[in-house]
C-alpha cells in the first residue's frame, strides 16, 4: 500500500481517485492523510465510499506520533507526499502556516519516513520512496526569452508559498544525501481539472463568470504560467513512482505556456459556447486589477527529462483539458455550491466515520483490497 498525504486536496484526489481506477495500481490500497483545511474537501472522495482500497486519516503531518502509528500499522511501500499550504495569496496574507506545514510538516515526514525505511527488512528497504511533489515556482521568474526552466536550473523562490517549498526540497534532497532516504522530488508546472477550489485563476473564473461577478485579472494579465490537466501530473507522478531513479528531480508540465489574460479570454468563450449569457460574452466581466507584490512574470517547464527517462508526455492538449475543465463545473454546480457556502466539511462527519480499512491477517500483511 501506500501513503498518500494531502489526497483531500485538488491534487491528491485526482491523484487517489486515478491510483485507484488504475488496472496496474487499483489493488494496491491507499491511506490518505489530510488535514482537512479550507482546502481539504472530502466530497472529492465521495465515490469512494465504502471503498476498502481507501483509508482515509484526518490528522497533521507535522503530528510525528499519528505518522509513525500510520508507517507502523500500514508499512506502506511508498510516501507521496502532497500536503501543503498551496495558495501564493494567502501566503502573502499569512505565512506562517506556509512555514509550519511546508517545512514543518516536510520534515516530520522525512524524519518518521527515515525511521520507518531503516528498520525495514532488506527487500522492503530498497523498494521503498518518498516521493515528494513540488511546484516549478521554486525556480523562480523566466525572462521573456529565457529557455524553461530545467532541473539544473538554479532556486530563486520569490513569494513566501515558493520559497517554503524550496525549503521543503532543499530538505527532501538533504535526507537523501545525508541519510540515504530513497526520494523523488518532481516539480509541475500550474494545474488545473476538476475538483481546483476556486480561489485559483482558472477555477475563480469560470464561478465568478456564472454567478456574473467581476473577473479579477491582476495588472496588465500577461504574465505567463505553464498549464497542465490535473490527470496528466497524476499520470507523471504514478511514472516517476514506477520508474524514477532514486535521489532524482523530475520536471513535469504541459509544454503550454499562456498569458492569464489569454487564459481567462478562453474559459469565458468556452462558457459563451457551452452555457450563453443571454445579457452578453461573459468576457465583458474581465476587470483588470491591483498586481500581486511580488508577481512573478514568467513560469516554463521544459519537461524532456521525463520523456526521455520514463516516457511521460501530457495525454491533453491544452484544448481538450480545458473544454473538460469548464463541462465539469458546469455539470458540478452542486460541489461549487459546497465549496462557497462551507458545507462540504460537513463531509468529514457524514462520509467518513469509522475506519472502513480491511485489517492485517496473522501474518501481519493485508488483504488485497480488490
Ligand atoms: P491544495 O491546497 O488543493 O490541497 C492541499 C491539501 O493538503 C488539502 O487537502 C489540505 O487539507 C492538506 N493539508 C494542508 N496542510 C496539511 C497538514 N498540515 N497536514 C495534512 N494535510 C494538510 O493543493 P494542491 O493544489 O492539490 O497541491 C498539492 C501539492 O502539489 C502541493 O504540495 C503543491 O505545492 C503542489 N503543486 C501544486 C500545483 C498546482 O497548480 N496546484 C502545481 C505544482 C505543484
Ligand atoms: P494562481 O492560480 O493563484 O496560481 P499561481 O500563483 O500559483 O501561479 O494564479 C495563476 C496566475 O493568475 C498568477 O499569475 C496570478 C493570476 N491571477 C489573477 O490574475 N487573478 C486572480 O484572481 C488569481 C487568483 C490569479
Amino acid at each position: 500500500m501506500i501513503l498518500v498525504t494531502g489526497g483531500a486536496g485538488f491534487i491528491g484526489s485526482n491523484f487517489v481517485l486515478d491510483w485507484l481506477a488504475d488496472a496496474a495500481t487499483g489493488h494496491e490500497p491507499v491511506v490518505n492523510l489530510d488535514a482537512l483545511t479550507y482546502a481539504g474537501n472530502l466530497r472529492n472522495l465521495a465515490t469512494l465510499a465504502g471503498d476498502a482500497c481507501h483509508t482515509f486519516v484526518h490528522g497533521d503531518i507535522t503530528d510525528r506520533a499519528l505518522v509513525d502509528r500510520l508507517l507502523a500499522e500500514h508499512r506502506p511501500r511508498a510516501i507521496v507526499h502532497f500536503a501543503a499550504e498551496s495558495h501564493v495569496d494567502r501566503s502573502i496574507h499569512g505565512p506562517g502556516e506556509f512555514i509550519r506545514t511546508n517545512v514543518q510538516g516536510t520534515f516530520t515526514l522525512l524524519e518518521a519516513a527515515r525511521a520507518h525505511w531503516a528498520g525495514l527488512p532488506a527487500p522492503e528497504r530498497e523498494a521503498f520512496r518518498f516521493l515528494h511533489v513540488s511546484t516549478d515556482e521554486v525556480y523562480g521568474s523566466l525572462g521573456p526569452d529565457a529557455p524553461a526552466f530545467t532541473e539544473d536550473h538554479p532556486y530563486e523562490p520569490n513569494s513566501p508559498y515558493s520559497a517554503s517549498k524550496a525549503a521543503s526540497d532543499h530538505l527532501v534532497r538533504a535526507w537523501h544525501h545525508t541519510y540515504g532516504l530513497p526520494v523523488l522530488t518532481t516539480n509541475c508546472s500550474n494545474n488545473y481539472g476538476p475538483y481546483h477550489f476556486p480561489e485559483k485563476l482558472i477555477p475563480l473564473m469560470i464561478v465568478n463568470a456564472l454567478a456574473g461577478k467581476p473577473l479579477p485579472v491582476y495588472g496588465d494579465g500577461r504574465q505567463i504560467r505553464d498549464w497542465l490537466y490535473v490527470k496528466d501530473h497524476c499520470s507523471g507522478i504514478r511514472a516517476v513512482l514506477a520508474r524514477g531513479r532514486v535521489g532524482q528531480t523530475y520536471n513535469i508540465g504541459g509544454w503550454n505556456e499562456q498569458a492569464n489574460i489569454d487564459i481567462v479570454h478562453r474559459v469565458c468563450a468556452l462558457l459563451d459556447e457551452l452555457k450563453p449569457d443571454a445579457a452578453g460574452p461573459y468576457a465583458r466581466h474581465i476587470t483588470h486589477v491591483a498586481d500581486r507584490p511580488g508577481h512573478d512574470r514568467r513560469y516554463a517547464i521544459d519537461a524532456r527529462k521525463i520523456e526521455r527517462e520514463l516516457g511521460w508526455r501530457p495525454a491533453e492538449t491544452f484544448d481538450t483539458g480545458i473544454r473538460k475543465t469548464v463541462q465539469w463545473y458546469l455539470d458540478n454546480g452542486d460541489w461549487v455550491s459546497e465549496v462557497q457556502s462551507g458545507a462540504y466539511k460537513a463531509w468529514i462527519g457524514i462520509q467518513y466515520g469509522p475506519s472502513a480499512a480491511p485489517s492485517a491477517d496473522a501474518s501481519g500483511r493485508r488483504p488485497s483490497c480488490r
